[in-house]
């Protein structure tokens, strides 16, 4: 057992994006030197909160484990903060189209899935013969890396099941006396996790849609690149696990429309309702007792939506609502990261009116 602590780092001092700097820090001093000594670290990224240990340590590896009840053989995403900690980690050369690639989107909401190098235990890829790496866009967790001087294996510093992190609190909800230290970086700019891309082939697929969409990278790439759920491809080793999906139980509606919406609240009559609506359908439903009515954002700005999803998640299931409802937004953009999370959280839940 731990005694953690939670710190936070001064938000000019992370507004500045200096990284020199943000690396002297007192706070970013013990993290780095918990990590060297094999300990484990949550910290804030661009998309959620990450749990990070020394990738190339086995013991401090398993400590992540131990920590969220993790399964063993669900691999991690090994983070880096610079391109310089690149080469170590892989097996030969990267194909030009994934250097062009890297250039244009690290740091930031990518990871890669290629032929891993010998550097790595086991325990950090679950065995397998690839690795995952992505070098994540906050100053932060660049600062913590860089000063640590190693790759940080880094799941999101969830408990196994439950929501990824987007503040510091929902960490510390998870895993206090778990862990040592928990550094605040404030809110995720993201909230949703990196999109996860195996680029072994000449062409790249998406095992796990997330923070960078499917959408840019086909446009940056000049063809569409697909999900692997679509062509049948291999599914990262993660998917098979239970994804978060809340106590209470939640219902999606496809095709919301207002006499649906009437349905519902005939047939729940009684009950205590919660319906999250986007700002184009908080108008079908009156206030009414017994109903509370959640405004995501516009189902034009899914940005926005995925930036709320988690947090509002968990907070509406610490009430005690007997059913809660969401709307379906379109699946354009990073709205197709938003309704990827929404489906596992439903499991099969689906209300659809043609
Ligand atoms: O945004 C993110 O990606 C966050 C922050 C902390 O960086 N991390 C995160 O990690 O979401 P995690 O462990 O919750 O999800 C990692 C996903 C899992 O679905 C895992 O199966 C997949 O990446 N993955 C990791 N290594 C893999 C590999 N070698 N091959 C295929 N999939 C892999
Ligand atoms: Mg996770």
């Amino acid at each position: 057992m731990y005694h953690t602590s939670l710190e936070k780092i001064d938000k000019i001092l992370i507004k500045s994006g200096n990284i020199d700097l943000l690396m002297k820090n007192r706070i970013i001093k013990y993290g780095a030197d918990l990590l060297r000594k094999g300990e484990v670290v949550a910290f804030p990224t661009e998309t959620v909160y990450g749990l990070g240990a020394d990738a190339t340590r086995e013991g401090a590896v398993e400590k992540i484990f131990v920590a969220k009840g993790r399964p063993q053989d669900n691999p991690l995403i090994v983070h880096i903060g610079s391109f310089e900690q690149l080469s170590g980690l892989i097996d030969g050369k990267l194909p030009t189209y994934v250097e062009k690639l890297l250039k244009r989107y690290w740091p930031g909401p990518l990871t890669i899935v290629t032929k891993k190098s010998k550097t790595l235990p086991m325990m950090t890829t679950a065995g397998l013969d690839t690795v995952a790496i992505r070098m994540p866009d906050h100053p932060v967790a660049r600062a913590l890396i860089l000063a640590s001087n190693l790759p940080i294996a880094a799941p999101s510093a969830n408990l196994s099941g439950s929501p990824s992190p987007t503040r510091a609190d929902h960490v510390y909800a998870d895993l206090n006396k778990k862990i040592p230290l928990i550094i605040d970086g404030g809110p995720t700019k993201i909230g949703l996790e990196s999109t996860v891309v195996d680029v072994r082939d000449d062409k790249p697929v998406i095992l796990r849609p997330g923070g960078l969409s499917r959408e840019e990278i086909s446009s940056f790439l000049g063809f569409e690149v697909q999900l692997a759920e679509n062509i049948k491809k291999p599914l990262s080793p993660g998917i098979k696990y239970r994804h978060y999906s809340p106590e209470t139980p939640l219902t999606l509606i496809k095709n919301i429309n207002d006499k649906l919406l009437n349905q519902l609240i005939e047939d729940y009559k009684g009950k205590r309702l919660a319906f999250v609506l986007t700002s184009e359908s908080i108008d079908r439903i009156s206030n009414k007792s017994g109903i509370e009515i959640i405004e995501i954002g516009s189902r034009f700005n899914p940005e926005l939506i995925a930036n709320r999803l988690f947090a509002l998640l968990r907070k509406l299931d610490k009430k005690d609502f007997d059913q809660i409802f969401i709307e379906a937004i379109p699946e354009k953009g990073i709205g197709e990261a938003v309704m990827n999370r929404i489906y596992k959280a439903v499991r099969k839940n689906v209300l659809e009116l043609n």
